[in-house]
């Protein structure tokens, strides 16, 4: 099953979500609308909502009325950190479009990440469970501590790969964690059952922020040009440049400590030379190849059906970076 099987697996849910999405932006402060509109129409993987889905109907559950809700609200989230992030990154392209910060400015960026977000919240109240309001705040105040770890360690030559992971886990995993565990909840799974898909979304996460952070360093024409260079250009030590720095000679580790401390995005093909030359893409994938056996054994807490196998699948989706 690939990406587009599992779209059409999920397409008459998440036509449920798009419009709840859709109406629950809808602002009388028409610059909400305008840029709401940009960013309905940016083309998003929308991985999270279609997590929440395949999880509801892998527990053949099948009132979805507050899952299409809880997909627009981690949806929103989602949507409201990365307008975020671009004025943070100082992002010119997402998603193959010219950012909202450029477009509209940071200040309107930020504000309507935080309309974006607000409304995510109002939007909970409907849902009245403080079981799964305490989920989704654990989950957002995680991400924004994962950002200020990042911020501290930006140019950090003395990064461990442990922290590494801990930040990744913070600011990317723990949501996709939350939507799994979520949408459990709601289906009724068992205390089992929803601790192992809380697990399988942990993993799914950490996987998929660990392919956004190698795809910065390897350029390919399947993948847009925007993403090359960012980290580098941020100061920002990820996976590919610590396996250097733990794995590489004397020269990869000093090459590397000099390239951080300049802001300069045009050094990265030495960069990429020396993830080359330490074999950094073979081992970061052989690591992904691990978590994603561990994710795929928390599976097994589901009864076989199209949906389990649509969850198996999208972890190589993920790691193929095939949408
Ligand atoms: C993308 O990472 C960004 C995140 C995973 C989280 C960003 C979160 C914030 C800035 C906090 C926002 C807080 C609230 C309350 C809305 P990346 O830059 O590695 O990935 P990219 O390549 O997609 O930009
Ligand atoms: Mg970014």
């Amino acid at each position: 099953m690939n990406f587009k099987n599992i779209i059409k697996l999920t397409a008459k849910d998440m036509k449920a979500v798009n419009n709840k999405i859709i109406k629950q932006l809808h602002s009388k402060v028409n610059l909400v609308n305008q840029i709401s509109n940009y960013i309905i129409n940016s083309g998003g993987k929308q991985i999270r909502p279609i997590l929440i889905i395949l999880i509801a109907y892998a527990l053949k559950y099948n009132n979805m009325k507050h899952h299409v809700t809880i997909a627009a609200i981690i949806e929103f989230i989602h949507n409201a950190t990365l307008l975020h992030d671009d004025v943070i990154d100082k992002s010119i392209l997402r998603r193959g479009r010219t950012t909202t910060n450029v477009v509209f400015g940071n200040a309107a960026s930020i504000l309507i990440g935080d309309f974006i977000y607000t409304r995510s919240f109002k939007m909970m109240t409907t849902i009245n469970s403080l079981k799964i309001l305490k989920l989704i705040s654990y989950a957002v105040n995680n991400i924004v501590e994962g950002e200020i770890m990042q911020l501290i360690n930006k140019k950090n030559p003395n990064l461990s790969m442990e922290r590494y992971m801990r930040i990744i886990y913070r600011k990317t995993a723990c949501l996709f964690e939350v939507s799994s565990q979520i949408s459990a909840i709601l289906a009724g799974a068992s205390k089992c059952q929803e601790k192992s898909l809380r697990y399988y979304g942990r993993y799914l996460g950490i996987i998929f922020q660990i392919m956004d952070d190698l795809i910065d360093y390897i350029p390919n024409k399947k993948i847009i040009e925007e993403k090359i260079g960012n980290d580098l250009r941020n100061g920002r030590l990820t996976l590919p440049l610590l396996h250097v720095m733990c794995y590489g000679n004397s020269y990869h580790t000093k090459l590397i400590k000099q390239i951080i401390k300049k802001n300069n995005s045009k050094l990265i093909i030495k960069v990429v030379n020396a993830i080359n030359q330490c074999n950094s893409i073979n081992y970061i994938k052989n690591l992904v190849l691990v978590k994603a056996k561990k994710a795929i054994s928390y599976l097994d807490c589901l009864t076989p059906s199209y949906n389990k196998q649509a969850l198996k699948n999208l972890i190589h989706i993920v790691i193929k970076q095939d949408y």
